[in-house]
């Protein structure tokens, strides 16, 4: 009985969607004509029950006029900030099961850093813009969902340490498909294996109430921490994949009419479902891999004596090469490159193409032998040994201008120079405490308590950097490089040692100050105003 009444319904939407083919120029020009003229007559605020009227006949256009997403995280948040700020018509509902974070977006203090969030999000929150635990209503009133929940590499059973771990996404598909009482259009923006999307749908489909309808579109982000808010307005392109059907089309329009309210048509593209999938694990891939080339390469400069950024701006000047993510470093880190890597690792694995299991797997090994690479250059020349002896790290964040730590190369860093006996005083302008804390024990494997005989926090780098032996550059922070290093040379203990990770500062000028300078892809060279030669 229900299956008929949902064929019945199918057959209905797909009859529908062929009468309509024909309408959809109009339709769009009288969707984001009435969007132009409307927006002083904002349906949904204040007044559910209109907007539920509107909501149901929004299937005669490619109009959107509420969004669910479900998770409040890096992704979600920023994403739907944009979307609701570029889009005043349209109601957005970003839930999360943690109402600690949720209460931070509520709050004064959002829960991530990222340059120009802070303002957008103060301007709209409350508007059409809002933060709740209620995940069943929001679902329930959305024509669109957006699945933007965690995806971290699997840590139990088949697949370990390889595998994406899917039960977060499982879990939403399972939620919508018990909630929902008309239709929708749900929205894969999670990264994910490829094939997801299947796996979402038969969730739907085997679970649906009677009568209801979803299409599922693949969506990949693929924004940067740090400048999420500028690439959410200006990407180089959106992704799209769906069905190669007249409903799939018909999905993908709507959701492209929700983005082409601020980016360009052309920009646009639309695939089908697995290319989606399969181009975001591609993407990421392939920017860690230009950072693990020229990685190996640094160290080729280190023992040769030819200079990283000299060889980085002579290879990227070449247009088929480009001159982006050619920065030598002590390795990339992040939620997404080391996890998706893997994830296309499992894939392959999985369909039994070993050597392309293998070839990314080497961009991995590259990244790990970079960390320690950098732990050993600092301990070498330390004199062979920094057990008891003071260290300033400068930057906690996996980056500049986030305060995200998720795989971070400084805690690898921490934890080699920690396991060498060095005591670490730890200041990032935007990392927490708790947070450095946190990170430090669960990759050491040792209790916060015992921790601390090892680690404090600066609250300030001249702080950090008062009496030690060394400063460690982790994070290319641009405080870092307007410091007084005169001024903190005459605290620090002599010789004095900087260990530039992320070459940002101005070697030249600090060896004339007396530091002994050493950075990731260059030959150490001997401080002709100091007294102390290099190992
Ligand atoms: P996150 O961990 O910051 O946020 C995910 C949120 O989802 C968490 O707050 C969690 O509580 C919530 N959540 C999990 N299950 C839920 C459920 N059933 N109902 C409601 N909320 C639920 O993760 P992030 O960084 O936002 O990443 C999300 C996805 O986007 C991942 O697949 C990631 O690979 C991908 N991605 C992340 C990027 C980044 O820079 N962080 C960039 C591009 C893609």
């Amino acid at each position: 009985m229900c299956a008929d009444i949902d064929t019945e319904a199918e057959n209905a939407h797909v009859q529908w969607a062929i009468q309509h083919k024909d309408d959809d120029i109009e339709a769009e020009q009288y969707s984001s004509t009435r969007l132009a003229t409307n927006y002083s007559e904002t349906p949904f605020v204040n007044d559910y029950s209109v907007n539920n009227i509107v909501g149901s006949t929004s299937q005669s256009d490619n109009s959107i006029f509420r969004i669910c997403c479900i998770g409040a995280g890096y992704v979600g948040g920023p994403t739907c900030a944009v979307i609701a700020s570029k889009c005043p018509n349209i109601h957005v509902t970003v839930v999360d099961v943690s109402a600690e974070r949720i209460a931070a977006w509520n709050s004064d203090s959002l829960p991530i850093f990222e340059p120009a969030l802070d303002e957008i999000v103060r301007k709209i929150r409350n508007h059409n813009l809002f933060f709740s635990t209620d995940t069943d209503k929001a679902i329930q009133e959305a024509d669109l969902i957006f699945i933007s929940v965690n995806t971290p590499t699997k840590s139990y059973g088949f697949g370990t340490g390889r595998a994406a771990d899917l039960r977060y996404v499982e879990e939403a598909a399972r939620q919508i498909a018990h909630i929902a009482t008309n239709d929708k259009i749900v929205v894969e923006k999670s990264t994910v294996p490829v094939k997801a999307c299947e796996s979402i749908k038969t969730i739907l489909k085997t679970n649906k109430r009677r009568g209801v309808n979803y299409q599922v579109l693949s969506n990949p982000e693929f924004l940067a921490e740090g400048s999420a808010i500028h690439d959410l307005l200006a990407p180089d392109r959106i992704l799209i994949g769906g069905d190669e059907t007249i409903e799939g089309s018909l999905a993908i329009k709507r959701l492209s009419w929700v983005y082409e309210h601020w980016i360009p048509k052309e920009k646009i593209l639309t695939t089908n479902t697995w290319s989606s999938e399969l181009s975001k694990l591609a993407a990421n891939a392939f920017l860690a891999q230009r950072i693990s080339s020229i990685n190996s390469i640094s160290a080729v400069c280190e023992a040769t004596g030819a200079s990283v950024d000299e060889v980085a701006k002579a290879v990227g000047l070449d247009s088929r090469i480009g001159s982006k993510f050619l920065n030598a470093s002590i390795g990339f880190g992040g939620s997404c490159f080391q996890k998706d890597i893997y994830n296309l690792i499992y894939l392959a694995e999985s369909l039994k193409l070993e050597p392309v299991a293998q070839y990314w797997l080497q961009v991995i090994k590259i990244n790990d032998w970079q960390r320690e690479r950098f732990a050993q250059m600092i301990v070498q020349n330390l004199f062979g040994s920094v057990s008891g002896k003071k260290i300033a790290i400068f930057g906690f964040a996996f980056k500049k201008d986030t305060a995200d730590t998720r795989e971070s190369s400084s805690i690898y860093v921490c934890r080699y120079l920690i396991a060498e006996g060095a005591s670490l005083h730890i200041y990032d302008p935007k990392v927490s405490s708790d947070r450095i804390f946190l990170d430090l024990s669960e990759q050491i494997g040792t209790s916060e308590r015992e921790l601390s005989n090892h680690v404090q926090i600066a609250n300030e780098p001249y702080e950090a950097a008062k009496n030690s032996h060394a400063i460690v550059v982790c994070t290319e922070w641009d405080e870092f490089m307007k410091l007084d290093y005169q001024l903190i040379y005459s605290t620090m203990e002599k010789p004095s040692y900087i260990f530039d990770g992320r070459l940002i500062l101005d070697h030249d000028h600090l060896m004339s100050i007396g530091f002994n300078v050493f950075c990731i892809g260059k030959k150490p060279a001997k401080n002709p105003f100091s007294n102390q030669s290099p190992l």
